[in-house]
């Protein structure tokens, strides 16, 4: 099977990062809850994932790296902790269910700066949303749908000057774009351990600025007597015991990054993408749906004439690659994109993609289009 489905999770991982959750899994106890040897281990394991996470994002300290099971407990983390029942919310059109629906359910008013695939209009967008004073503002870094690169450290400028709180979903750009989380001056950026970092699932990253609310409340480690949970990070927002073997794992994932360095990991997934691009743009019946190439990542959506995208996607799998259909848990992206209800195929690649996998994707796709219709 060629995969091209790394947007949702990463399959290929450096070989390092299985080894560590194995070991992990037979010497760690739980991290922080006891004085002996397993449990002492396991903490300088959290630990130490802790200050690379640190490192890699320019955090000033490793105590505002919060491990979370994913991205989406993360961005519930920050939305939970900024907004209250029908205030404002500012978003992109480009946001997925894990920013929308935790707004939603607490009954957010939303304005929507759309500006399609165009940097500079989308600035534009936020300059003007910006003066109806939001409680927060949410950014996806990058469409999950299109790879559309949105111009964070911007946003992230004007919120500044607006005083307006700035939340980064970093989902598909954590581990291919530098996050400089000391530059960017987000309150939070949340990221998941399984995509861009090469983690296992049920691993992420929340990275807090200041204090937060916690969204589970339980045991931490410590200040044990009191009834309410710790105000000190990361212990206030990590109740329960960790993913230690996962977080063990998720360390030798971001090593990998940081070896291989986020600029160069990105140019060889933009490459791929835009090769991919470039050949469906030459089939008469596929449509390409990517901004520019500038503006683009390791992510693109395609359609096939005649196909509905489900049709398309178990097209493809019949022929051994993997593709995501649909909405890809982001309506709002669809309706920004024009391709709302029916969704589009994706193909998303990782620094484990190579050319011979996209050509053979790209006469799958020849075959499919040429045969539609004939069947
Ligand atoms: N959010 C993931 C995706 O885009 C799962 O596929």
């Amino acid at each position: 099977m060629i995969y091209l489905d790394s947007a949702a999770t990463t399959i290929q991982k450096p070989p390092a990062v299985g080894c560590a959750v194995l070991r992990t899994m037979r010497y760690a106890s739980s991290p922080g809850r006891g004085g002996h040897a397993f449990a002492m281990r396991a903490a300088e394991t959290v630990y130490a994932a802790r200050e690379t996470a640190a490192k890699l994002f320019n955090v000033d300290d490793p105590a505002k790296v919060v491990f979370t099971f994913n991205a989406t407990h993360g961005l519930n983390i920050a939305i939970n902790s900024l907004i209250k029942d029908g205030d404002t919310a500012l978003i992109s059109g480009w946001e997925h269910n894990s920013v929308l629906r935790p707004l939603v359910a607490n009954r957010a008013r939303l304005i929507i700066a759309e500006a399609g695939m165009d940097r500079e209009k989308t600035l534009e967008a936020f300059d003007t949303a910006l003066n109806e004073k939001p409680k927060l503002c949410a950014v996806n870094h990058v469409s999950n749908v299109t790879g559309f690169v949105l111009p964070v450290y911007e946003i992230a400028e004007k919120c500044k000057s607006a005083g307006v709180p700035l939340i980064i979903d970093a989902s598909q750009s954590a581990g291919a774009f530098k996050l400089d989380f000391t530059k960017l001056g987000a309150d939070f950026i949340a990221m998941p351990g399984h995509k861009g970092l090469y983690g296992p699932q049920g691993t992420g990253l929340l990275l807090v600025k200041n204090g937060a609310e916690p969204l589970l409340f339980g045991g931490s480690g410590s200040s044990s007597a009191l009834p309410n949970m710790p105000e000190e990070l990361p212990d206030r927002l990590e109740a329960g015991t960790h993913n230690t073997a996962g977080i063990a794992g998720l360390a030798k994932g971001m090593a990998f990054v940081m070896r291989e360095g986020e600029d160069n990991i990105l140019r060889r997934e933009r490459e791929l993408a835009y090769r991919a691009a470039a050949g469906l743009a030459a089939i008469r019946r596929a449509r390409v749906y990517a901004p520019d190439r500038k503006d683009g990542s390791g992510v693109i959506s395609l359609g096939i004439e005649g196909l509905s995208p489900e049709e398309a996607g178990q097209r493809f799998s019949d022929m051994g690659i993997a593709l995501r259909a649909g909405l890809h848990c982001s309506p709002l992206a669809h309706k920004t994109l024009g391709t709302f209800p029916e969704g589009t195929v994706r193909l998303s690649v990782s620094a484990f993609t190579n050319a011979r996998e996209i050509d053979a994707f790209l006469s799958a796709a020849e075959d499919i289009a040429r045969t539609t219709g004939r069947k």
